[in-house]
Parts: C-alpha cells; structure tokens; sequence
C-alpha cells in the first residue's frame, strides 16, 4: 500500500494505491467511529462486479448505506442526471457531514464530485477510481463538472476529495480497451513530465491484463499521481503549469467532437492529440527527435473511418471550444521531452498538417 498527500489551497488529501486496499482504507477514514448514513454512487458495471464488496464494506462502518448506480457512459454527466441525484441525497437524509463515496471511472467521479460540490455547498467526498484513467488523472485535482448541450464539462467546480483509494483489485474488471483508454494520460506523464514512463508502460502490451504485474502497476499509477498531485499543488486552479496536463487534449477534443463523442473514446483520442501535437512542436521549429509513443501504436485500435473526418472540420471545432480564452489558437507544445510550454500557434498550415497526421494514423 502506497501513500501520498495531495496539498492544495482548498484542501490536504491522502491518495492510497495498491492491491485489496479498499476495506483498510475505510478502516483509516472510520478510524473506529461508525456513521449513522453514508451515500454510495457507483458506475452500473461497477456495480455488475463489484457491487456486493463495495456495499459490504460500506455496511460494516455506517447504519444505513443508500447507494445509487450511475448509468454507464457520457450520458450520466448532464443536468437531469446531476438533479437526480441531487434529489436523491436531499430527500435520503443527507447532512453537511455526511460522506459520499463515488466509485466508477471518470464520468461517475465527475458527476459525483459535482453532487458532493453543491448539495449543501459541500459534502465529503470519496473517490473510488475504477479505470487507469480515474486512478491516474481525474480522481486527483478536484476538477468535478458535467456536460451541457453546447458542450463538455462545461458546469463544474473546483472540489477537492477528502481521500482517493485507488485499489487495483477493481481493474480486474476493465474491459481492455479502457485499459489502452487510460494508457494514453499514462504516456502523457511521460511526454510532460518523466521519460521512465516509456519504459514502465511496456506492462500494457501485455496480452492478458488479469494478470499483469501488480508490482509494477502500482508503481506507475504512483508515479503518475505523483506527477500530477505535484502540478496541481502548485496550480491547483489552472492559471499556469496545470495547463500541461492538457498535452494533446486541444486536437483530442476537436476529433472526439467531430465523430460526435461516439466512435472514438476520449483515450484514443488523446494519443491522438499528443501525435499531432509532437508534429505541430517540430513543425514550429523544436527538435524532438525520437518519437517515444510509437511503441504503442499497434495497441489502439480505431474505428473512426479517416475519410468521414475533415482537418477543416477539426480546426473550426477548435476555434468553437468554449474555454479558449484567445483569440489565436493556444497548443501545449514540447520545446523538447519532458519540457512542456503553451504556446499560441497562428500559422494555418502548421495546424492543419499536424491535424492530418492525426487522420492518417486512424487508416
Ligand atoms: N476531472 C478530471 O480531471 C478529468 C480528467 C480526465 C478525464 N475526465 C473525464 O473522465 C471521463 C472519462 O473517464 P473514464 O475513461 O474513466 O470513462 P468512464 O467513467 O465512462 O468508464 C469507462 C467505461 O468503463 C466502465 N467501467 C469503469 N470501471 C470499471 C471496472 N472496474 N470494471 C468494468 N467496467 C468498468 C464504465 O461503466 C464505462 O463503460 C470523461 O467524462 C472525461 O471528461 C475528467
């Protein structure tokens, strides 16, 4: 069982990795008292698998545990959903003291870190990550929001968690493609932040996850946590280094728009994003001479048909993305590995050549 703290403005937070941690954890959290009521959100296929060790364990610590599974998928992380459960909590009892554990990937720890956010100005908050990518990124930096027709994540708050316990026992689930999903925040610690990384995601080529070496999974998934518990300490509210973390998302998030959030995962297109974001550095005059993602090509699979997605259709969704503060198009650009920068990009054809690359690499 592995340790660390996440030390922000708002909030100090324990992070736990490791393997059949949870029961001891809670045990940490408890610390010997018991709780008349508790809430539990968790992801439906959470639920499916690990459904009756998650409420087992609750049982043993509070008198009344009132869980509400979150039907999988984007769909979740809208308005009527948030309201929903909202209601759920308003009208099951629940008090300023009263914890919230959210277990699923990113899309019920964002929902959830929403409900804990607003219900009563603020609840305690639990994470439980269940995929690579909640363990690795969203469960940690207290970014909590949900969708709005005009696009994604666009109502939220800042909301720091009490405590995240990220217990690998629940990956044994995890279909394999979200495996490859999460593998894609992992390689961008690697790009931004530390090149070991490239060598300690080798586990992912792994033919069978079930049986993949703990040892070396936690390490990494501490690794990465660590990283990113260290930038957000230092920006917890993005006004500086936090943006970083957005390597590749700029391009990622103009694809996965284009293919209407549907036939490409937000991973996918994250590797993606981080391939034509390398092109548009080199193209803008930094020499980056080795491609350390190459490697982990082989393990995506797309099912985006190249010629049903346009460069001209992905540079105007770029220009419609709501958080952009700018008016020229601003990138996180590498001058070398492991040496980030954001960078406002105004030529063109530069955009629109790494963009094609991103295309290309989808046949
Ligand atoms: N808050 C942040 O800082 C942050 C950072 C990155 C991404 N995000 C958000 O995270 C979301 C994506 O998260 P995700 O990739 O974890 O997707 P997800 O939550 O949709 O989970 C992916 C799929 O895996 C299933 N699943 C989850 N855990 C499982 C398990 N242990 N066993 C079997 N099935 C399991 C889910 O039901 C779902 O079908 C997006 O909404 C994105 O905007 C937030």
């Amino acid at each position: 069982m592995q340790y660390l703290e996440v030390k922000t403005q708002s909030q100090s937070y324990k992070v736990v990795v490791g393997r059949d941690i949870f029961e001891r954890s809670l045990q940490e959290i408890f610390n010997g008292s018991s709780w008349d009521k508790l809430f539990l959100l968790v992801d439906e296929n959470v639920f499916l698998h690990h459904g009756d060790l998650l409420l087992n364990s609750l049982n043993h610590f509070a008198d009344d545990v009132q869980h509400l599974v979150v039907p999988q998928g984007e769909s979740s992380k809208t308005v009527a959903f948030w309201e929903s459960t909202v209601n759920f909590l308003l009208t099951n009892g629940v008090r300023r003291n009263t914890p919230l554990f959210v277990a699923g990937g990113g899309v019920a720890g964002d929902l959830g870190g929403f409900v804990a956010a607003s219900v009563l100005r603020g609840i305690p908050l639990i994470h439980i990550p269940t995929t690579i990518l909640a363990m690795v990124d969203s469960s940690i930096g207290g970014k909590t929001g949900i969708n709005h027709q005009t696009g994604k994540n666009l109502i939220g708050a800042f909301y720091q968690p009490n405590m995240v316990i990220a217990d690998t026992r629940f990956l044994t689930s995890l279909p394999r493609r979200e495996w490859i999903n999460g593998l894609s925040e992992i390689l961008k610690y690697g790009a931004i932040s530390d090149a070991s990384i490239f060598n300690e995601a080798s586990i992912f080529q792994a033919e069978d996850y079930r049986i993949i070496d703990q040892e070396k999974l936690i390490s990494l998934i501490y690794k990465c946590i660590k990283i990113k518990a260290d930038i957000v300490a230092a920006d917890e509210f993005e006004s500086g280094i936090r943006a970083f973390l957005n390597f590749g998302h700029t391009f990622a998030h103009a694809i996965e728009k284009a293919c209407n959030f549907d036939t490409i995962s937000h991973g996918e297109a994250v590797f993606l994003g981080m391939l034509a974001a390398q092109k548009l550095s080199r193209l803008t005059g930094y020499s980056l001479n080795e491609n350390f993602l190459e490697p982990y090509k082989p393990l995506y699979q797309f099912r985006v048909n190249p010629d049903e997605v346009s460069s001209e259709e992905i540079y105007s969704y770029m220009f419609q993305d709501k958080k952009r503060t700018d008016k020229h198009l601003k990138f996180v650009l590498l001058k070398e590995w492991q040496s980030p920068a954001v960078k406002n990009v105004t030529n063109k054809e530069h955009i629109i050549e790494a963009i094609m690359l991103m295309i290309n690499e989808m046949m």
